[in-house]
């Protein structure tokens, strides 16, 4: 009955890994996925990760009971907490109603169906360009997607004026997809003064801004600070969703562990909201895992393992931004033709190389570097030693 199936294309993110764990040269090198490495190239489990799950082990009156349908109630607690901030009037006021989800991508999804079937506006406005798989969550679960302009390759910057005008002319109510911090792909970020003026337009035009946040504490360092855009739309009063990561941050990828928060006007509405989440919830997968968010629980609520958190996790952004030196100041001394400032400008993971997908599939091809097809690369995937690598191949790639 299947016989007819056609073949799917890869994930042009996920695919790259793919295509990577085929090649068995010893110089490959995978900068597609963001996922973080150590100067070694291995996978980081953080010791303040190893230190709670042993804790976990440890402790005997652990049961592997299901978990209610909204989570982990500690879990979800504390990563409002994380993301809006200990002091959030949101929080004091108890109108913030937060479900532990899969990872960011399921926090996204089970938001996107919430909205679908109860807000009144179905289009939703993601910025031109986006992490490829926003479009399709939001299609999926029935939202209608339309860009904005956020990007400018020629500037390699922020179109900010561009953006300003198609958040303008958006229909009132719309929803607008906001990346937290570290926009992914670009890595380009509106200044404080920037969200500023976007919160002002998006609140008169009564938009409602649904954040993605992937990578707070990864951008800067600190915690706060990549955490100030949705402070700043909770600040005002107004409602807006968050859909939180801890894949990056605390490098719990395959754990799948995060959390929507809906912030609402009141403490009613925001129980009624919960109410209707758990309806979206059940029958997607019933009630989520446990282990991940029992991590994050553990290391959220004491302050010792906090602490040795935000230092292991202000490490990994660290070892990314030298990444970035080590780059630009390689390509400088190399002399390789082009302004490569924006490596240095951009934050967060990835750098937005201005690399075509012709030249993106030379250096895979000749130099056994793997990125997505848009010239992204994750800066997280590159090392002291694999800098000249890359070097090289961008050398190649521009001077052909
Ligand atoms: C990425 O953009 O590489 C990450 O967010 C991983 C993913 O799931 O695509």
């Amino acid at each position: 009955v299947f016989g007819k199936i056609v073949r799917a294309p890869e994930d042009p993110i996920l695919g790259v890994t793919v295509a990577y764990n085929k090649d068995t040269s010893p110089v490959k090198l995978n900068l597609g996925v963001g996922a973080y490495r150590t100067e070694e190239g291995k996978p980081l489990v953080l010791n303040v990760v190893r230190k709670a799950e042993q804790l976990l082990v440890n402790d005997q009156s652990r049961v592997k009971e299901y978990l209610p349908i909204v989570g982990l109630v500690d879990f979800n607690k504390l990563s409002a907490k994380l993301i809006l901030g200990a002091d959030s009037p949101a929080i004091k006021d108890n109108r913030v109603t937060t479900v532990q989800c899969l990872s960011g991508t399921g926090s996204l999804r089970v938001g996107a169906e919430f909205l679908a079937r109860h807000y009144h506006q179905l289009t939703i406005y993601i910025p031109q360009p986006t992490w490829g798989n926003h479009p399709k969550v939001f299609t999926l679960a029935g939202l209608s997607v339309k860009t904005y302009r956020y990007y400018d390759p020629a500037t390699r910057g922020l179109n900010f004026q561009g953006l300003l005008e198609d958040l303008r002319a958006a229909p009132s109510g719309a929803i607008v997809l906001l990346h937290a911090c570290a926009h992914n792909p670009t890595g380009v970020d509106p200044t404080l003064e920037q969200w500023e003026q976007i919160r002002q337009l998006m609140r008169s035009k009564g938009l409602l801004p649904f954040f993605d946040s992937a990578y707070q504490g990864f951008a800067s360092g600190s915690l706060d600070a990549d955490a100030q855009s949705v402070r700043m739309f909770v600040a005002d009063g107004g409602e807006c969703l968050v859909a939180q990561s801890y894949a990056k941050n605390m490098g719990l990828y395959g754990e799948r562990v995060g959390a929507l928060s809906i912030v609402c006007k009141t403490e009613d509405v925001a129980s009624r909201v919960e109410s209707q989440l758990k309806l979206v919830i059940r029958p997607m997968y019933s009630s989520p895992p446990i282990h991940g968010a029992s991590i994050v629980a553990t290391i959220l609520k004491d302050s010792t393992m906090y602490k040795e958190w935000t230092l292991e996790l202000k490490a990994m952004a660290d070892r990314i931004i030298s990444m970035r030196q080590q780059l630009f100041d390689a390509l400088s001394a190399r002399g390789t033709p082009g302004d490569w400032s924006h490596i240095i400008k951009q934050i967060g993971m990835f750098t937005f190389t201005g690399l075509n997908s012709e030249q993106v599939a030379f250096m895979t091809k000749e130099y056994h570097i793997y990125m997505t097809s848009d010239g992204r690369i994750s800066m997280a995937g590159l090392s002291s030693k694999t800098v000249p690598h890359l070097t090289d191949a961008i050398h190649a790639a521009v001077t052909r």
